[in-house]
C-alpha cells in the first residue's frame, strides 16, 4: 500500500473460504464462520485506520439458503450473537451499520435486530459498514425495477441506481474476494460495473492486514479508465492539477 496514493473510498469483500478453513482444521464449518466474524471486526479496524469510508461485506447470499439446514441455522445464530456483541465497539469507533438485502425473507427477530442495530449506530460518521444479508445482485436490480414500475417512473440508469439497496453509498472502488475462487457470485452486479477486483487465495479467516494492503496496492497500481483511453485519463489528470499528476507517473509505469 502506498500511503500518498489515492485510497479506495469504498471497499467491498466476498468473505469466502470459511468452510474450507474449518474443514482443513477438522472443525465444523460454522467454526470457520465464527472465525470469519473475527476477521470482519479486524477489517473494520483496517479500513478505519486507512481512512476508507465504506466497507461492504457479503455475509449471506440469496442462494445460501440451499446450504445444509444446520449451517444456515448456525449462521443465523452467529448473527444474533455477534451483532449485539459488536455494537458497543462499533458505536465507539463511529461505525454506521447498514443491513442490505431482502429483509422480508428473514425471521422477525433478525429483522428487529437489524432495525435496532441500524438505529443505534446511525450517528456513526467515520465508516459505513454494509452487511449484505439475504442479498443477491439480481434480487437488488429486480426490487429496484419493481419500485420504479409501482411508482410509474421512467426507467433510467439514474432512477434505477437511486432505488438500489446501496443507493446511500458511492459504488465500490475495490472488490476483494478471498478463498481462491475468481467469480462474481451475484455480488454487487450493478454497483461493481467499474470496480477493480482483487482475488486472494487466502481463506477469509486467515486474511490479514498485510493481505488487505496487498489488495490496496494492486488497486493503486491500476489505471482506472471508465471507458476512456489511457491518453484521455492522463490528460484529465494533468487538467486536475499537481495532486493528480503524481498518479499520472504511476499510470505510465
Ligand atoms: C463464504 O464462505 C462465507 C459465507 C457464506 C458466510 C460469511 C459470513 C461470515 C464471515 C459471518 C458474517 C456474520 C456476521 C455476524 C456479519 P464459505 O462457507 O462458502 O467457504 P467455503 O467456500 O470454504 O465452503
Amino acid at each position: 500500500m502506498h500511503p500518498t496514493l489515492a485510497m479506495p473510498g469504498h471497499v467491498a469483500i466476498v468473505m469466502d473460504g470459511n468452510g474450507r478453513w474449518a474443514t482443513r482444521r477438522l472443525m465444523p464449518r460454522i467454526a470457520g464462520h465464527r472465525q470469519g466474524v473475527e476477521t470482519l471486526r479486524k477489517a473494520v479496524r483496517w479500513s478505519l485506520d486507512r481512512g476508507i469510508g465504506v466497507l461492504t461485506v457479503f455475509a449471506f447470499s440469496s442462494e445460501n439458503w440451499n446450504r445444509p439446514a444446520e449451517e444456515v441455522k448456525g449462521l443465523m445464530a452467529l448473527l444474533m450473537h455477534a451483532i449485539p456483541r459488536e455494537l458497543p465497539g462499533f458505536i465507539e469507533q463511529g461505525v454506521a451499520l447498514r443491513f442490505v438485502g431482502d429483509r422480508a425473507g428473514l425471521a422477525p427477530e433478525i429483522q428487529s435486530l437489524f432495525s435496532s442495530a441500524e438505529a443505534q449506530t446511525a450517528a456513526g460518521r467515520r465508516i459505513t459498514l454494509n452487511v449484505c444479508f439475504n442479498y443477491g445482485g439480481r434480487w437488488d436490480i429486480v426490487q429496484a425495477a419493481r419500485t420504479l414500475a409501482e411508482r410509474g417512473e421512467t426507467i433510467t440508469e439514474a432512477a434505477l441506481a437511486a432505488s438500489l439497496s446501496l443507493a446511500h453509498v458511492p459504488d465500490p472502488d475495490l472488490v476483494i474476494r478471498t478463498g481462491g475462487e475468481q467469480r462474481v457470485s451475484n455480488f454487487l452486479l450493478w454497483q461493481a460495473a467499474y470496480a477493480e477486483w482483487f482475488f486472494s487465495d487466502k481463506a477469509w479467516p486467515s486474511f490479514t492486514a498485510d493481505d488487505f494492503d496487498l489488495a490496496i496496492s494492486a488497486f493503486q497500481g491500476r489505471e482506472r479508465r471508465f471507458g476512456l483511453t489511457s491518453q484521455q485519463v492522463r490528460e484529465q489528470a494533468h487538467a486536475a492539477g499537481p495532486v493528480l499528476e503524481g498518479l499520472d507517473d504511476r499510470c505510465q509505469a
